[in-house]
């Protein structure tokens, strides 16, 4: 119920406290005592509105106004999506209209929660689309950032506690993610995961391995950057000079290993916790990789095949969005998802193979399927 501290004056007359006070003045009680009175009155009012059951404590008082009882949309996202979105109605993208489909009912119990299902990795692979689909749906809220929580040990020993801190706001049954696509092949990672919640879900993308470290190149050489300075070129850093072997230590590829991180997290974690999505297919066929990340996560399937657009300016799928009174709006990922790939040297090409497919062979007996690279 929506209340002004006016209107819970009225509020109180009508449920008869105040003319329990003028019942006190009848019986000729002091002035001095029904000032006080009246100021007991208006401190318990206070108190009232301040504990009511819609405040939230997060709320902040609007400059000069009064105290805000129900929330606005943007307080349902978190304050990165509040920051980029702004408030509602200034014709940006509405992305807390997701939230908005949930029924009254179900918007309960509206805190922090820690994540019970990670986005691992794998870099380059589509993990940035994947947080953009899941949030979709509106029983998912994603962080906005990679947290490197588990990966960097100065992050994680700052404690769960910490972590929690940096979640997005949800209500009761929504699932909480977060993405950091350096999870997948760090060391340590997955222990450190299986510490905070060994019953966690996993969402791991995975891509042609090669296409994969060419994407790895491109990303570290341009990160931002609107040029195309490839020096040296991703030949020069992948092949070492003396041997003209491999550099396998070149960070750039030391995630399409897929075999040996996945070993690792298997220790820890049984295959049925984990999802593994076709990046390549996820580009080709979003719609069809989101429906079954909803069956892993045992959601019903809300992001419908109408959320994706193709961009033939892009050449990859945008999102459709809920715009302003019912219009719909197009958004496309960052430039620097969807990068042009330089030609590789054919040789460095077959090097490349012969060093992936005994690897990739293993990984599909690992994980009891098979992809076409
Ligand atoms: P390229 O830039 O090499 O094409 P990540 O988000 O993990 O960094 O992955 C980036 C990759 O996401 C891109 O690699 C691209 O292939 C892939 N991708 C998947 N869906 C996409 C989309 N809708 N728009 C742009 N890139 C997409």
């Amino acid at each position: 119920m929506k209340m002004s501290l006016n209107s819970y004056v009225y509020h109180e007359e009508q449920t008869g406290i105040l003319p329990r006070a003028k019942g006190l003045c009848c019986r000729r009680v002091t002035k001095t005592k029904i000032l006080g009175l009246l100021v007991l009155v208006g401190i318990g009012l206070f108190l009232l509105t301040i504990s009511g059951p819609h405040y939230d404590m997060n709320q902040k008082m609007e400059s000069g106004s009064r105290r805000r009882i129900l929330p606005k949309i943007t307080d349902y996202m978190d304050p990165v999506d509040k920051a980029k979105f702004g408030s509602v109605g200034n014709n940006r993208l509405d992305r807390g209209n997701i939230q908005n489909n949930i029924p009254f009912h179900k918007k309960r119990d509206y805190r922090q929660r820690l994540p019970t299902c990670l986005i691992i990795g794998v870099k380059k692979a589509g993990t940035g689309a994947m947080v953009q689909y899941l949030k979709l749906h509106p029983d998912i809220v994603v962080a906005d950032r990679e947290l490197n929580f588990f990966d960097y040990e100065r992050n994680y020993n700052l404690g769960f506690d910490y972590y929690k801190t940096l979640m997005p706001m949800s209500y009761e049954g929504q699932i909480t993610m977060e993405k950091t696509s350096n999870y997948f092949h760090n060391k340590e990672t997955e222990w450190r995961v299986h510490s905070m919640n060994s019953s966690m879900k996993m969402i791991l993308l995975v891509r042609e391995p090669i296409a994969r470290a060419v994407s790895d190149y491109l990303q570290r050489k341009l990160k931002d950057k609107d040029t195309m300075d490839l020096q040296p070129t991703f030949e020069e850093l992948i092949i070492r000079p003396k041997n003209g072997k491999i550099n396998e230590g070149y960070p750039g590829i030391r995630p399409s290993f897929y075999y040996k991180h996945m070993v690792r997290w298997l220790k820890y974690f049984p295959l049925t916790q984990f999802h593994i999505v076709d990046g390549d297919n996820l580009v080709r066929n979003p719609y069809e990789e989101m429906f079954a990340v909803e069956n892993f996560l045992g959601l019903p399937h809300l992001i419908t095949r109408d959320r994706f657009v193709f961009s033939e300016k892009k050449g990859f799928y945008c999102m459709s969005l809920d715009g302003v009174n019912g219009t719909r709006q197009e958004q496309c990922l960052s430039k620097g998802k969807g990068r042009k790939h330089p030609d590789i040297d054919e040789g460095v090409m077959e090097m490349l193979t012969d060093l992936f497919r005994p690897l990739n062979q293993q990984f599909y007996k690992l994980i009891g399927r098979k992809f076409d690279w």
